[in-house]
């Protein structure tokens, strides 16, 4: 039988990934200032997202979630967040018209601060140092000043997660999200790039279908759904303390909801059944994400679905796999075998960014074959099992930098040293995601064009 979940509940638990605050006194006085703090997102828009995500789950749609690995306080500022939001609603635009479904847009932004760390220290030259475990806990740079954990971080990353979700909602309600304006960015990308001759015949069918509709009187001025968008923010839901200020109940139903982002995840590195992060989750009804890795057994998986969602509510729960290239194809069938037997709903989403890292040169990148490769598998296994591959998550920026190699660009391991700015994971850059887009796009309708084969005889 399950215990009673309150907000602390987790306090009770066994809990990885735990920074080693110095004084515990001023932790606590931070936590009961945030938690006076105005929510961030309300719970109507966390319901929403999963009425959204519901849908994305029966079939109906599919999920694009991506944002920086983590954000950081030296890069806030509003050209990043435009920079950002430009890449992330062309990817958008193109994969709609791709999947010929609604696409819901979720960012990890906002909020996505705090980073899970395979060691607690790090180790250059002969100094051993804590490690960088993100914006919200400590700060990045080598000394042994930066990596105390100061709890004051938190109301910076707090104000952060505002100002930016702020200038969000104003881009997407406000005129900037104009499809007319995504589709010009869009043509401007694809005249740019190398590969312009492979992604003009998609660019030219949405070109088409866009001065159709405007040959039928249906624009922007007149409807607002071409002019506006929904944008939701998520983030790992790590540090448990900044979570629980945040989480309120609603007073239209008396639930509680995580106010610090509209979706929160579950790292593959915290998801212990019986550990405080799955403790926190469960009590809140925000729709969640799990990360899959391969260490994750089906029965293992099925026993979180019943703890994250005893009711099996379509929209609650994202797997969000992460295997690699080459070992998707060991383990993504039987999850989706086990899932898939015991009716389990949930929205199935690929991470093709966790499981391909490697070291080049001394930087961590990833290749954006390999990147492609993951999704591809993903398309396919879902299709062979007769699933629906409802989404990606990935780590991507608006910026020109130089993390990932491949690409139109074929940005090699020479090239890491010239933009290489993340403060964790390699990020697609804006110009190699929405290439990422495009392949997709065109696989989709490919998949598309085999079923109609199909049903036609
Ligand atoms: N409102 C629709 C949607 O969000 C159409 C739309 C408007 C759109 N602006 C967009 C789609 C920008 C993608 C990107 O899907
Ligand atoms: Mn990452």
């Amino acid at each position: 039988m399950a215990q009673t979940w309150t907000p602390n509940s987790w306090r009770q638990k066994p809990i990885q990934q735990v920074p080693d605050y110095p004084d515990l006194a001023v932790l606590d006085s931070v936590e009961a200032r945030l938690a006076k703090y105005p929510p961030l997102v309300f719970a109507g828009e966390a319901r929403r997202l999963k009425s959204a995500l519901a849908n994305v789950a029966e079939g109906r749609g599919f999920l694009l979630q991506g944002g920086d690995c983590a954000e950081s306080f030296a890069e806030h500022g509003a050209d990043t967040i435009r920079d950002f939001f430009r890449a992330f609603l062309q990817m958008a635009v193109v994969l709609t018209f791709g999947a010929q479904q609604p696409v819901v847009k979720v960012g990890r932004i906002a909020g996505q601060f705090a980073k899970p760390r395979s060691s607690g220290v790090e180790k250059q030259g002969d100094m051993t140092l804590p490690s960088y475990r993100g914006d919200i806990i400590n700060g990045i740079e080598f000394t042994e000043e930066a990596r105390v954990p100061n709890p004051e971080r938190q109301v910076m990353a707090y104000r952060q997660s505002a100002a930016t979700l702020n200038l969000l909602r104003a881009f997407a309600m406000g005129g900037y999200a104009n499809l007319e304006n995504v589709h010009q960015w869009m043509l401007g990308f694809v005249k740019d790039s190398p590969q312009a001759e492979r992604y003009r015949k998609l660019a030219d069918r949405i070109s088409e279908t866009m001065d159709f509709m405007k040959a039928i009187g249906i624009t922007a001025e007149n409807h607002p759904s071409l002019r506006e968008t929904d944008f939701f923010t998520s983030h790992e839901a790590l540090l448990l303390g900044y979570e629980q200020a945040l989480t309120r109940v609603d007073s239209t139903s008396g639930d509680w909801y995580a106010t610090s982002g509209h979706m929160i995840w579950i790292g593959d590195r915290t998801r212990q059944p019986d550990h405080a992060h799955i403790e926190y989750c469960r009590g809140i009804k925000n729709p969640l994400g799990l990360k899959c890795g391969p260490s994750l057994t089906a029965d293992g998986l099925l026993e979180l679905i019943d703890i994250l969602n005893p009711a099996n509510e379509a929209g609650r729960l994202t797997l969000i796999c992460r295997f690699g290239h080459d070992k998707v194809a060991e383990h993504l069938p039987r999850l989706i075998r086990a899932v898939e037997r015991e009716g389990k709903k949930v929205v199935w989403s690929c991470d093709p960014m966790h499981g391909n890292t490697i070291t080049l040169n001394n930087y961590k990148t990833r290749p954006f074959e390999r990147i492609l490769s993951e999704v591809e598998s993903f398309f396919q296994i879902h299709r062979a099992e007769g699933s629906h591959p409802g989404g990606i998550h990935i780590e991507m920026t608006g910026n020109d930098v130089t993390e990932c190699t491949g690409g139109a660009r074929a940005l090699s391991g020479d090239d890491l040293a010239d933009r290489y700015h993340t403060h964790c994971d390699p990020r697609l850059n804006a110009d190699q995601a929405l290439e990422l887009a495009f392949l997709l796009a065109e696989r989709m309708k490919g998949g598309r064009d085999e079923k109609k084969m199909v049903v036609n005889g």
